[in-house]
């Protein structure tokens, strides 16, 4: 026997690893495309490491220890001190920052992957429904979180998702008050904090146990070739190892990129240096949407949430066998349309922050991306299917 199996079968009669009720997995998971849930998993987890080490010292508050200097609030001066004074403190802050991006950014993978796979369809649309939840959970994680430092374009960029949220009709005020309590530095940061390490993480981890649980018993959706059923692949050691290895890989990763690229923290709240409140990549769609001239805060919560309610029935909406992307050019089409209006968004706010867009600038542009995905989607359906016949 070699010695690493000697070392795993020491580990396994001590932990009992092997006897984890897991079924396997078919051959065919062995492949980063199957991970993208699994890099999404390792990614929350070090969110999860990397906060408790950060609570030990980051003090919430906007109360100022020297009248005088605005960088003595508390909320901004510990994160200082974590970036400058605690050992690996700035590694730490940096990593965690950088790896909510990660997971913002694999949310996105997996759910592209997942749409365009049709891998909403039976058995697996509850499945579905759950990830949409967590992925907007994760979104409102990101929010809180950028808070927190109480820098000048955090606390002014969480202002404008406070005052949209004031807009929604009948329970605006509710939402609103839900966020930022009587309004008053102190109660936001108390609920930033809650929503931040407590509230959200835990319906985070409650869904996930749901989603994985529902996973385990439908099994990864197959290739869309499949010919034949594949051997299965027992749980330990195999997929034991392959978990461990993209987890210590994305983890290695982002270590490294926080060291190369560590961040600053930009200055205080309330430092009077002028700036434009961005808000970060992630919501960067949403804040330039409002720039189009006649979009009002009220249109946006109605677009979005007609988005989360299409999403989360998409299992009940295509309702077609096949999960093939030849055999649905519809949702595909729907799908590659809101993928390049995502990232046409992003771009222009950054390039454009701020700046108004006229109706004819900003509908010809729309139209343009609706009939560009539509009439490829159209194009390349009618050539796979000619092929096939
Ligand atoms: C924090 C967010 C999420 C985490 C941690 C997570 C985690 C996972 C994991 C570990 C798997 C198992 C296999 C794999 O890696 O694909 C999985 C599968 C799956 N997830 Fe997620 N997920 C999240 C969000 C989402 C979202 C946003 C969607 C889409 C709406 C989604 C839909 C699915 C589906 C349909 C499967 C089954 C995949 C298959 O059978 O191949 N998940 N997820």
């Amino acid at each position: 026997m070699r010695s690493y199996e000697k070392i795993w079968e020491y580990i396994d009669k001590k932990l009992h690893i092997s006897d984890i009720p897991l079924k396997g997995m078919p051959k065919y998971a062995l492949n980063l495309t199957y991970w993208t849930g699994g890099l999404l998993a390792a990614a929350f987890i070090y969110q999860a490491l990397t906060g408790m080490l950060l609570l030990l010292y980051y003090q919430p508050g906007a109360t100022l220890t020297n009248p005088n200097d605005p960088t003595s609030a508390l909320a901004y001066s510990s994160t200082m001190f974590i970036m400058t004074k605690v050992l690996f403190g700035n590694i730490i802050l940096t990593s965690h920052q950088y790896m909510a991006y990660a997971m913002i950014f694999l949310i996105y993978v997996h759910f592209f992957r997942n749409y365009f796979l049709g891998v909403y369809k039976k058995p697996r649309g509850l499945a579905w429904s759950v990830g949409i939840l967590m992925a907007i959970i994760t979104i409102l994680l990101g929010y809180t979180g950028y808070f927190l430092p109480y820098t000048e374009i955090s606390v002014d960029a969480t202002n404008v998702g406070v005052n949209i949220a004031g807009q929604v009709p009948i329970i605006g005020n509710l939402l609103a008050s839900l966020l930022i309590g009587n309004g008053t530095m102190a109660e936001r940061f108390s609920r930033f904090l809650d929503y931040h390490v407590i509230i959200l993480p835990t319906l985070l981890i409650l869904l996930l146990g749901l989603h994985m649980y529902l996973f385990e018993k439908n099994e990864a959706a197959p290739p869309l070739k499949l010919k034949s059923e594949m051997k299965k692949i027992k749980w330990f050691p195999t997929y034991f190892i392959y978990t461990i290895a993209i987890t210590l890989l994305l983890w290695g990763l982002i270590l490294v990129i926080s060291g190369i690229f560590p961040l600053s923290l930009l200055p205080v709240y309330g430092s009077g240096i002028p700036i434009t409140p961005m808000p970060e990549w992630y919501l960067m769609p949403e804040y330039k949407f409002l720039d189009f001239q006649g979009i009002t805060p009220l249109i946006e919560i109605i677009a979005i949430s007609l988005l989360i309610l299409f999403l989360i029935f998409l299992p009940f909406l295509d309702r077609s066998e096949s999960r093939d992307p030849k055999d649905r050019p519809i949702f595909v089409a729907i799908g590659s349309t809101n993928l390049s209006l995502l990232i046409l968004l992003t771009a222009w706010g950054y390039e454009q922050p701020a700046i108004l867009i006229p109706v004819p600038e900003w509908v010809s542009i729309i139209f343009i991306i609706i009939l560009f995905n539509f009439g490829f989607t159209y194009f390349m359906y009618k050539r796979y299917r000619s092929e096939e016949l």
